[in-house]
């Protein structure tokens, strides 16, 4: 196992490793790639507010995501095909998860089934949607809850693909073995592009329903008894839309800067998105809670340990698990894991937080914040 001691080494090696076009596709964004850079900046300017001389002698890290217990507030974001960065690809993924005790988000545009990822064993596994068409994907949730998934995380931020220009420029193409197996052979057809771009976005804009709209997510709502979330909320007037449908959860997310470019930073918007949160709770007094996520550029425990501060209940992380994966399979993404929940922990003890209750709003400092 290759000795890193944080989540960015684990990016240096697969940028020599992977082969080009496959670890652009990780690694890319959309266009000029300012939210993917903005995702990480905004980080650097929000400051940790330490309180001193606390008894953090007993840290407790554990939380409760949809009544499920998880060892900390740190998930596998779902992601696209990873059998391009390991032969096990999603298996080995949802082992180390497992073993990390901690939910995986599993992707409509997985390299492996449902059912195969299911078959690893024990795990909290969400399943992320996509709607290619309402059939295929009421199949798919179908599937899902039967093979054991405890949640559907309805992603909303992708009526088509974002303009990916290294993939473009790549002619991002899928090795025969590899191919997204939920999506029928629609990776295969599309594996040779025969005009420049990419083969996934040719996909993604043949193949999506871009009628979608809040009465259709509705509706689909009804067809599962398992949670709902959605995923790729930016703007507090969604979040109050996705609040009156009685969503069950909500991902603030930017899908990694891999969508539109120039929308913010996810953990800029986060507050704002969160503040509903409690207004969720009056709002959506039936549905009893709201818990409110969040994903993008998450490196760091002190990442986690400033998200949480502004407002989430839990963080996922996409890219590092992928990283992790691509230089040590399935033990490349425990470590990814344990790095971030090991920083975390550290993070909470110098600040004074020796549970995740003990970090609250006056543990940060935004930009706009003057120091009283
Ligand atoms: C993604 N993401 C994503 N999201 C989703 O809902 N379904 C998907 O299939 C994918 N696929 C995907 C592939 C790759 C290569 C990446 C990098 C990302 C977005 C993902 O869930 C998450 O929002 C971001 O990855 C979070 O940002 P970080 O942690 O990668 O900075």
């Amino acid at each position: 196992m290759a000795r890193v001691v944080n989540v960015d080494e684990y990016e240096d090696l697969a940028r020599v490793k992977m082969p080009k076009m496959y670890y652009d596709f990780y690694a890319g964004g959309a266009e000029d790639k300012w939210t993917l850079r903005e995702n990480r900046s905004a980080f650097s300017r929000i400051r940790i507010r330490p309180q001193v001389l606390v008894d953090v002698s007993h840290t407790d890290l554990t939380t409760s995501v949809l009544g499920l217990k998880i060892a900390c507030p740190i998930m596998v974001a779902p992601t696209a095909l990873h059998k391009l960065a390991h032969p096990e690809g999603e298996l080995a993924t949802a082992r180390a998860t497992a073993a990390a005790n901690t939910v995986m988000v599993v992707s409509t545009s997985s390299s492996h089934t449902i059912e195969e990822i299911a078959d690893t064993g024990p795990g909290i596994r969400f399943f992320q949607l996509y709607i290619f068409n309402k059939v295929r994907a009421m199949e798919l949730v179908a599937r899902a809850e039967k093979a054991g998934y405890k949640a559907i995380v309805l992603t909303v931020d992708t009526p088509i693909l974002g303009r990916r220009e290294d993939d473009l420029r790549n002619r991002l193409v899928l090795p025969p073995d590899v191919s997204m197996k939920l999506i029928d052979g629609i990776g295969e057809q599309h594996s040779q592009p025969t005009e420049p771009g990419s083969s996934l976005a040719a996909v993604a804009s043949e193949y999506k329903d871009k009628s979608i709209t809040w009465k259709d997510v509705q509706a689909f709502m009804k067809l599962t008894k398992l949670p709902f979330l959605l995923k790729g909320i930016l703007t507090k007037e969604d979040a109050l839309k996705a609040i009156d449908i009685c969503v069950d959860g909500i991902i603030v997310s930017n899908h990694g800067g891999r969508q539109l470019d120039h929308v913010p930073a996810t953990i800029s918007v986060l507050e704002e998105v969160a503040i509903t949160r409690n207004s969720c709770y009056v709002v959506a007094a039936a549905a009893g809670r709201c818990p409110v996520f969040v994903d993008g550029g998450i490196r760091r425990g002190t990442d986690v340990f400033k998200a949480l501060a502004l407002g989430a209940s839990g963080v996922f992380v996409g890219r590092p698990v992928l990283f992790g994966l691509a230089i040590d399979g399935e033990q490349g993404v425990k470590k990814v894991l344990d790095m971030l929940k090991d920083e975390l922990r550290t993070t909470m003890v110098i600040a004074g937080c020796p549970t995740l209750a003990h970090i609250n709003r006056s543990s940060v400092q935004t930009p706009e914040e003057k120091p009283s």
